[in-house]
């Protein structure tokens, strides 16, 4: 979810894997919404298409040789089954960032949390667009007792295994 950590875990990560001699990119919502997919809202239709869109970009960063980081929100099981579809199962690694709600609204990092309790803000994850959470994923993080260093750690070990 917004306010989760999940930008800071991976532009850390990010940092470790450049520093480790791996060649690596990092996509999120700030530089794809920026761009590529600047005409696209927060309807369930343009949440798919956003993320359909990061999917097949990223699929060729993977032919290319680059390991590519996906910080998302990707809010539905079925959105994130078309990434794995997508860019296929072998190089597809989910990635779980479970910060509970109360605490991501109450770091509320953007003020997007109030504006969506007063309405200013519609379909925001969490308050009045729903959020599922992935039943298995491959990798999960609790970002509330675990810091951003040894989330890293474990992404980094999962990767090399
Ligand atoms: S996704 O649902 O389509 O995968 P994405 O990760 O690209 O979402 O963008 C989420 C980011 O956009 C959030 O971290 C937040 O900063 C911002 N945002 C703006 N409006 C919304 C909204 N209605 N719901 C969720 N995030 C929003």
């Amino acid at each position: 979810m917004s306010g989760s950590g999940k930008s800071t875990i991976a532009i850390e990560l990010e940092k470790q894997l450049y520093s480790k001699g791996y060649h690596c990119y990092l996509l999120d919502g700030d530089n794809v919404r920026a761009g590529l997919n600047r005409n696209l809202g927060f309807s369930d239709e343009d949440r798919s298409e956003n993320i359909r869109r990061i999917s097949e970009m990223s699929k060729l960063f993977v032919d290319a040789g680059v390991i590519c980081i996906n910080a998302f929100v990707s809010p539905t099981k079925e959105i994130r089954q078309m990434a794995k579809d997508i860019i296929g199962e072998n190089d597809f690694i989910e990635i779980y960032v479970n910060t509970p709600l109360e605490v991501c609204e109450a770091r509320d990092v953007k003020g997007l949390y109030q504006k969506a309790r007063a309405g200013e803000i519609k379909n925001f994850t969490g308050i009045d667009a729903p959020y599922e959470a992935p039943d298995t994923p491959e990798i999960e993080l609790k970002t509330v007792d675990q810091s951003i260093e040894s989330a890293c750690k474990l992404i980094i070990k999962h990767l090399l295994n």
